[in-house]
């Protein structure tokens, strides 16, 4: 396998951006991180569950961050990917979330995009759903534990649950044979089901073999052009068609579970699948048939042109001389004339741009009155299903050519009209769906934990004694002597030991994380008896997941998934 990413040249800050070239030159996209990135995880695990104080420390983030999904996962700095890619701190919406996971809990998973309407979803006992896939492109091991425990976690507070095999894009992407596929894709299904998954609740599926997700890939791809996976994936001529289709039926498991019903959906990834997040958000939006927005007279106004004439509005008794009928050429002048006091008042960002376009349009619009309405703009729709729309609306409404605006309706109201419409004239409805991201653990060995590199990591499979094995060979935080152990204490945040502890050891009990962490960093815990005792976990861990993993064969057997391909083919390149 050869991986080709010098491919990546181009930049697009706007939906990814491309590594520097030695973040590049590792395998793995699922797992592996820096030693920077883990020492700062580990303090951010540190900082949830000791002093609930400092912030993650600056210091610790290098220039670059990739987000690459089939390059390195190389993520130096996590704080960059709320700062440059707009993900959302995990913490912020945490309150939110009922019975969180201790995933969540202990920051390892630190960031969403959207994750609100879910919680709302799961608090309220209303429709929602999580779905995550996997490429088998090697043996599953502890990294992917933590997305099978994020799915079974939803699934758990009443989420409908997907879990999948992206068997079109490790053949395409991965030059995976499908005999290779076949077997990793085996033995995915078994310790996504040993650890929980209830299939008779939710759905497994490969990718090859569902018609149904074809078919949704093929109509999102019609929204979608090869200039787009320029810039979000740096595909370039010599890109595979079979991997920019593996791209369509990604956006298709995306959405997906929305095919029979549109609901809040959570993918739980790393932050290497951003940009495909990002890109299934935009196809949502863009397969809706209307889009709805608030406007205040005729003309359009973009977001910030929107802000300010909505804070103009509410001054109208300072200037029209109808206060219940304000005229837009009122309001523009007013606002015209308006000095830095009065604008200050507004609240509104001051910004002379916005001010002038602003003024403009309402100038242009004369005596038509300024009066706040729901705009439903029409995307796609076909003429039935426009003409329905404005006569379902009740109350007062204005029809114009591509759009109708409503008078008695809230933005709400209208979001909700808007969907039923479009589903009952053969539209899908889709709601946007929503992202968490988990870090990437530290490798065993330091640095980065990767499948291509066996000692960095623990597979699912492994031998318990190979695990044992390999926990006890780890590199640790610990210092050079027990005795400047005892004085200084360890570096449980830079410890992959202690990650181990955090991520999966100490499962649900945050007290014995806690203890571990609190006695590491306190001088009292040694790290000859530290990583002893995680070994010992370790090999329990393995014995039991492989036993049930035994005892979920006949189950997997009886599913309705096929774990022989027919297909023939040659894998490609790796591209
Ligand atoms: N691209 C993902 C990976 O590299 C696998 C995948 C395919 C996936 N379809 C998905 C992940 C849908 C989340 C949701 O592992
Ligand atoms: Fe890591 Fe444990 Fe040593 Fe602390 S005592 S540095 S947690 S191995």
């Amino acid at each position: 396998m050869t991986r080709d990413h010098d491919a990546r040249e181009t930049e697009d800050g706007d939906v990814t951006e491309t590594g520097d070239s030695d973040a590049r030159e590792t395998e793995d996209g699922d797992v592996i991180d820096t030693a920077r990135a883990d020492a700062s995880v580990a303090r951010e695990t540190a900082r949830l569950r000791t002093d609930g104080g400092t912030e993650s420390d600056s210091a610790a983030g290098a220039d670059d961050v990739a987000l690459d999904p089939w390059g390195s996962s190389t993520v130096s700095d996590y704080r960059k990917l709320f700062e440059e890619f707009g993900i959302e701190e995990f913490d912020d919406v945490l309150p939110e979330v009922p019975n969180p996971h201790y995933l969540m809990r202990r920051g390892v998973i630190f960031g969403h995009r959207d994750y609100d309407p879910v919680a709302e979803a799961l608090r309220n006992d209303d429709p929602a759903a999580v779905l995550s896939g996997f490429m088998p492109t090697g043996d599953p091991h502890i990294g992917h534990k933590l997305v099978f425990d994020e799915i079974i976690w939803h699934q758990e507070q009443g989420a409908e649950a997907y879990g999948l095999i992206a068997d079109l894009e490790a053949h395409a992407a991965r030059g995976m044979t499908w005999e290779e596929i076949d077997e990793h894709a085996r033995d995915y299904l078994l310790s996504l089901l040993a650890l929980g998954f209830d299939p008779e609740e939710g759905e497994l599926y490969r990718q090859s073999d569902n018609r149904e997700l074809q078919d949704l890939a093929f109509e999102l791809g019609s929204k979608a052009n090869f200039s787009e996976f320029q810039g979000i994936y740096g595909f370039d001529g010599e890109t595979n068609v079979s991997h920019m289709q593996s791209v369509v039926t990604q956006m298709a498991d995306i959405l997906y579970p929305q095919l029979e019903e549109p609901k809040p959906t959570v993918i739980p990834v790393g932050p290497d699948q951003d940009p495909h997040v990002r890109f299934a958000r935009d196809l949502a939006a863009r397969m809706r048939f209307f889009g709805v927005t608030e406007a205040f007279a005729s003309f359009e106004l973009d977001d910030a042109e929107r802000a300010l004439v909505a804070a103009v509005y509410e001054e109208r008794e300072a200037y029209a001389e109808e206060p219940e009928r304000p005229r837009c050429e009122e309001a523009g002048e007013w606002l015209a004339e308006a000095d830095a006091a009065d604008l200050d008042e507004l609240g509104v960002v001051d910004d002379d741009d916005v001010l002038d376009s602003a003024v403009e349009k309402l100038d242009n619009a004369g005596m038509e009155p300024l009066r706040p309405r729901v705009r439903f703009l029409d995307l796609n729709a076909t003429d039935d299903a426009f003409e329905a729309l404005v006569e379902t609306i009740d109350g007062e409404k204005r029809r114009y050519d591509a759009h109708v605006d409503a008078f008695d309706l809230d933005a709400d109201e209208a979001e909700e009209l808007a969907r039923e419409v479009e589903l009952d004239h053969g539209g899908y409805g889709f709601v946007p769906p929503s992202s968490i991201y988990h870090r990437f653990m530290t490798g065993l060995t330091g640095g980065k934990m990767s499948s291509s590199i066996p000692a960095s990591h623990i597979s699912l499979l492994d031998d318990p004694e190979e695990g044992y094995d390999k926990v006890k060979a780890a590199t640790t935080g610990g210092r050079d002597t027990a005795e400047e152990q005892r004085e200084l204490g360890g570096r449980a945040d830079e410890c992959p030991v202690y990650e181990l502890y955090a991520y999966l050891l100490a499962g649900d009990d945050d007290e014995f994380a806690k203890e571990v962490y609190d006695e590491c960093v306190g001088g009292e815990r040694l790290c000859g008896g530290c990583k002893e005792q995680a070994a010992e976990l370790m090999r329990g861990f393995l014995e039991e997941h492989q036993e049930k993993r035994e005892e979920v064969e006949d189950l997997l057997e009886d599913l309705d998934i096929s774990l022989e391909s027919p297909r023939r083919g040659v894998a490609p390149g790796d591209d």
